[in-house]
């Protein structure tokens, strides 16, 4: 997958005038090339000129207060959690920072957007049976963009965990030897309220509950955060819980009433962005393309993914705006 973004983009995405980005490259010694008429160009920007350009400027190239691992999770399906883990990965392998991907739902749906049919050879299941170390069954997607895929054999690995002496921290165990190879891992997680989500949450700095705006969604997120509760009962630390509303749409009833009462109930916990109800989604997915190399625009879930994006990292000020 060939991540680069356009100049214009790149400069938008970095808040940067013309000069300012161009001073920026030569100083990093980019390469740019003459156009007949002797004008200096560069058509895109890859994901490793954009971490030199981070660099430069100084900016923290992890998430926002330096933590690292990330879930996304919800004990109901459809509620967006591979949409929202896909692009949000693709997005800020854009930025620069360099991603893992980590799929273990059986499902494997990320994987599919990410790798197309040519699913990967290994899954969580090898490691949790201790045929291959983490690192052997990570694939290339692009540059800056890793994955561990997954495929159906998943559906036996909560078995397998069962077997285990430390089930919740096994997760955290494996990372260790790959942490430092990425600045920010993305977790995709099965619908459930597993032994793996709970070792995933256990290993995760922060678990992203996406919300759709459903009175039935609301229960599920009760649910979810009981059984995050959990681990801070048990182990007496728990990973912090972020909230996006996602499909929303300003024009439906239900769905404001929704947004009204996660604000009120959780409004710490809630991300500014809102994540709007667009058809660009199923699109992409058909497509088989990431929203962001759809190569049209503008569309609402670009701007919508691209500020949920920067809050996640902390790029400061949403690029279009609060949305909601
Ligand atoms: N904001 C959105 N607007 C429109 N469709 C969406 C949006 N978010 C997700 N979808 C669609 O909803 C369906 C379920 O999303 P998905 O990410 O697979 O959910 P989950 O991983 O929680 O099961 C997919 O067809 C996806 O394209
Ligand atoms: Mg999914």
């Amino acid at each position: 997958m060939h991540l680069a973004v356009t100049v214009e983009d790149a400069r938008a995405m970095l808040g940067l005038n013309a000069r300012a980005f161009a001073k920026i490259l030569e100083e990093l010694g980019e390469t740019t090339h003459e156009t007949p008429s002797g004008k200096r160009t560069l058509t895109t920007v890859e994901p490793s000129t954009m971490r030199a350009v981070r660099g430069v400027r100084g900016e923290n190239l992890g998430l926002f207060n330096g933590k690292k691992i990330v879930a996304f999770q919800g004990c109901k399906g459809g509620i967006g959690k591979t949409t929202l883990a896909y692009n949000v990965a693709v997005r800020a392998a854009q930025y620069g920072n360099r991603v893992l991907c980590i799929d273990t739902d059986q499902q494997a749906h990320l994987t599919m957007c990410l790798l197309g049919k040519e699913a990967g050879k290994h899954c969580w299941l090898d490691i949790f049976e201790e045929r291959v170390p983490l690192a052997e069954t990570i694939v290339p997607v692009g540059e800056h963009l890793d994955l561990v895929p997954s495929n159906l054999r998943m559906a036996i690995a909560e078995k397998r965990l069962g077997n285990t002496i430390h089930p919740k921290r096994i997760v955290a165990q494996y990372l260790t030897a790959i942490r430092d190879n990425y600045d920010i891992v993305l977790f995709d997680c099965a619908p459930a309220l597993s032994s793996i989500n709970h070792a995933v949450a256990f290993a995760s700095d922060i678990v992203i509950i996406p919300q759709t705006t459903s009175r039935l969604s609301l229960d599920g997120l009760e649910l979810s955060l009981d059984f995050l509760r959990e681990l801070r009962e048990d182990f007496g630390m728990a990973p912090e819980v972020r909230i996006v509303c996602n499909m929303f749409s300003q024009q439906e009833t239900p769905s404001l009433r929704t947004l009204y009462s996660l604000m009120e109930q959780h409004q710490g916990a809630l991300f500014q962005t809102a994540v709007r109800r667009c058809v660009k989604y199923p699109e992409a997915v058909d497509y088989e393309r990431p929203l962001f190399l759809l190569g049209y625009r503008p569309s609402i879930a670009v701007e919508d993914l691209d500020a949920l994006t920067r809050e996640l990292l902390g790029l400061g000020g949403l690029r279009h705006g609060k949305n909601r």
